[in-house]
């Protein structure tokens, strides 16, 4: 049972929009109310909305018919953390520690416990939160999969049936061309994406974050493909990837982000650098970008969102504020949220899928 002091709580969603996210806000909003009687609203654009006490009630039917759609009723940001916020005063931006207004604005509208639904980010604000004594669950958010201690966030899975989905067709027109066809997808710093969607849609050549490639070595296993006769190949590779020694390729900066990197153009660059190597190809790439954010979660995704929505409230029952609700052993469980910031989950060179992949045949470029 839930303690019967806690009435209301507020959910919100922060950092890039990702499949699911409207699976959670439903699973936590039906369970709230329908098993604990508890009053539920959404702050909307993540932090933004709790500093400008910007909300909006949910019950069962603002939940209702939104578990299949991408995105987040609530609306998302991936620029403002309160503790380090920009605002005005005398005439002049400064930034500075805002986050009194959010507790304040809490306080006034009787939020007991807030649900903060993000990624490293959003989760570290939250952790931020629980420090001054705010009664905070995270749930951990991202298509890239490399937040630690939780074996797949919700979203994953659909980013790679859709990147897996792209690599199916390139393939046909690469095979019809014999071109050289490179997919850039989605992952900084590591490379899950790629990984799996690379396996599943038979990739040659994978190149990610963690691997550093050698343009030569790639080449080299265009040539060993043509020795067996096939001229054509598929490389996938992550925004993050780079060269040996090399860096990874910035796209453009977000001011007045927390995070102002963004990546992109690792694909466009890898095909100037293969031309003059590769000379008996054409070579193509295709940038997957949000695409493989937008749209419906695949079931796997459905599923996996509502058991993290529905773990989040049982964590209230169980009082672990300062928790993040996570998969570990294919079990919902908890890790503290002090654990978890700046801990990334990176694919192990010398792991199981990268050695399934080498077994198969598909080269890293390295
Ligand atoms: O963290 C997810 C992610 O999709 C990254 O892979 C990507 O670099 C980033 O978000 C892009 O975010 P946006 O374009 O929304 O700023």
């Amino acid at each position: 049972m839930i303690d019967p002091k806690i009435k209301k709580i507020a959910i919100l969603t922060g950092g890039g929009d990702c499949p699911g996210l409207n699976a959670v806000i439903r699973a936590i909003t039906k369970t709230a109310i329908l098993k604990h009687n508890l009053e539920v609203i959404g702050y909307r654009f993540g932090y933004r909305g709790l500093y400008q006490n910007d909300f909006i009630k949910l019950d069962a039917a603002s939940v209702s018919g939104i578990q299949h759609i991408g995105g987040t009723i609530l609306y998302s940001s991936n620029k403002d953390n309160l503790f380090d916020y920009e605002v005005v005063e005398n005439g002049k931006k400064v930034r500075k520690d805002m986050s009194h207004v959010a507790i304040k604005n809490m306080k006034k509208e009787g939020v007991d416990v807030l649900i903060v639904i993000g990624g490293d980010g959003t989760l570290t604000s939250a952790r931020d939160f629980a420090r001054k004594g705010v009664k905070v669950i995270g749930v951990p958010k991202t298509i890239d999969n490399d937040l630690d201690y939780t074996e797949y966030t919700f979203g994953f899975m659909t980013a790679i049936d859709i990147a897996t989905e792209a690599i199916d067709r390139l393939h046909t027109t690469a095979e019809s061309h014999h071109r050289i066809m490179i997919l850039e997808v989605m992952g900084r710093n590591a490379g899950w994406i790629a990984l799996h969607s690379g396996i599943a849609g038979t990739a040659d050549v994978i190149l990610i974050p963690e691997i550093p490639y050698d343009i030569n070595k790639i080449a080299q296993k265009f040539k060993d493909r043509e020795k067996r006769g096939k001229l054509f190949s598929i490389v996938v590779i992550a925004e993050g990837a780079k060269a040996t020694g090399g860096e990874a390729i910035v796209k453009h900066i977000v001011k007045d982000s927390p995070d102002p990197i963004r990546l992109g153009g690792v694909g466009f660059k890898l095909a100037m650098d293969l031309e003059p190597i590769v000379t008996e190809h054409e070579i193509r790439t295709t940038v997957l970008g949000h695409i493989q954010r937008g749209g419906s979660p695949s079931t796997f995704d459905r599923i996996l969102s509502t058991r993290y929505g529905v773990a989040a409230v049982e964590m209230i029952e169980e009082n672990r504020f300062g928790n993040m609700v996570c998969l570990q052993n294919e079990k919902m469980t908890h890790v503290h949220l002090e654990n978890i910031v700046g801990r990334q989950k990176l694919v192990d060179p010398q792991g199981e899928l990268v050695k399934i992949a080498r077994n198969v045949g598909i080269s890293f470029g390295d």
